[in-house]
C-alpha cells in the first residue's frame, strides 16, 4: 500500500547535534579547538572530500547529502538542480559528492548573482537582500562563487533570474530550492523542477516552517495541489527544510 501522507514526516537531529546540545558550555570551549583541527579529516572520512572554508554555505548541505544517501536519491536518474547558490559552498559539496561517487550527473546551479534582487521580508521585517549583503561583508558574490567552485567540471552555472530559465537537462534526481522567497518565485521554482523530476526524485525547499510564512503556505498549497503525484514528504524542523519525494511510478 502506498502511504500518501498529507502531513510531512518529521526528521530528527542526528546524534552529534543532540550530543552538542547536551554538553555544558565549558566543555564545549575545550573540545572546540580539538574538533576544529580534526574536522577536515573526519569530514573527508564521512563524505569523501575535504570541506570548503567554514560558513561558505548558509544551510549546511550535509543535511541534503545525508538525506540523499539515506533515501537512495543518488541512484535516481537525472542531474541535481540548485536554485540559489549564493557563494557556492553548497554547490561545491553537491558536486564533490557526485565526483566521489564517480557519478556522471551534473549540478545545475541557478543564481541571479544579484543580492539586491530578493526583498522579501522575514517576520522580523528584515529584507533578504539586507541579510545577504551582511553575509557578504562587501565581497563579490560572483567572485566568491567562482573561487569556491573552481575546477569543478560537473557544475553548470546559469547566472539568471530563475523565472527566465529553462533547465538544460531531460531529468532531475534532486533539486534544492533556496532562491527568491516571494510566493510567485517559490511556485515558479517548484514547477520548473517538478516537471523534470524523475519518479522517486526529491525536491527540497529551505525556509519551510520558519520566519517566511508565505514560503510555508505556498509550499503547503503546492503539496495539496500535487498530492496525487507525491510519494512522501519530510520536514527537517531544525534546518527548516521540506523534502518532497515524487511518486515512484
Ligand atoms: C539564501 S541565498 C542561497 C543560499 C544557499 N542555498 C546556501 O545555503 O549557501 C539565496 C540566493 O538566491 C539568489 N536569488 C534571489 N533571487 C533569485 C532569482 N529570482 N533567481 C535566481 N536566484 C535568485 C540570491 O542571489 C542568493 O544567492
Amino acid at each position: 500500500m502506498i502511504c500518501l501522507s498529507s502531513v510531512p514526516n518529521v526528521l530528527y537531529p542526528d546524534w552529534s547535534t543532540k550530543l552538542r546540545a547536551l554538553m555544558p558550555r565549558s566543555l564545549q570551549s575545550v573540545i572546540r579547538p580539538i574538533w576544529r583541527a580534526a574536522r577536515p579529516a573526519l569530514y573527508r572520512a564521512r563524505y569523501g572530500f575535504f570541506p570548503p572554508p567554514d560558513g561558505i554555505d548558509l544551510v549546511g548541505y550535509e543535511t541534503l547529502i545525508d538525506f540523499m544517501r539515506a533515501k537512495g536519491v543518488f541512484g535516481v536518474p537525472g542531474d541535481i538542480v540548485e536554485i540559489g547558490a549564493f557563494c557556492g559552498g553548497g554547490t561545491y559539496k553537491l558536486a564533490r559528492s557526485l565526483l566521489h561517487l564517480r557519478s556522471s550527473k551534473r549540478v545545475i546551479a541557478v543564481d541571479c548573482f544579484d543580492v539586491t534582487f530578493d526583498n522579501t521580508q522575514c517576520t522580523e521585517g528584515i529584507p533578504m537582500s539586507q541579510l545577504y549583503a551582511r553575509c557578504l561583508g562587501g565581497r563579490s558574490q560572483m567572485e566568491m562563487f567562482c573561487k569556491v567552485t573552481r575546477g569543478l567540471q560537473n557544475v553548470v552555472v546559469i547566472a539568471a533570474d530563475s523565472r527566465r530559465v529553462s533547465l538544460p537537462t531531460d531529468a532531475v534526481c534532486f533539486a534544492f530550492i533556496d532562491g527568491n522567497h516571494a510566493p510567485d518565485y517559490v511556485r515558479n521554482d517548484f514547477l520548473l523542477v517538478w516537471e523534470k523530476l524523475s519518479p522517486g526524485g526529491v525536491v527540497a525547499f529551505h525556509d519551510y516552517g520558519y520566519d517566511l510564512p508565505m514560503v510555508t503556505s505556498t509550499l503547503d498549497d503546492l503539496c495539496a495541489q500535487h498530492r496525487s503525484e507525491i510519494q512522501e514528504s519530510y520536514v527537517d524542523a531544525q534546518k527548516h527544510i521540506l523534502f518532497i519525494q515524487k511518486m515512484r511510478g
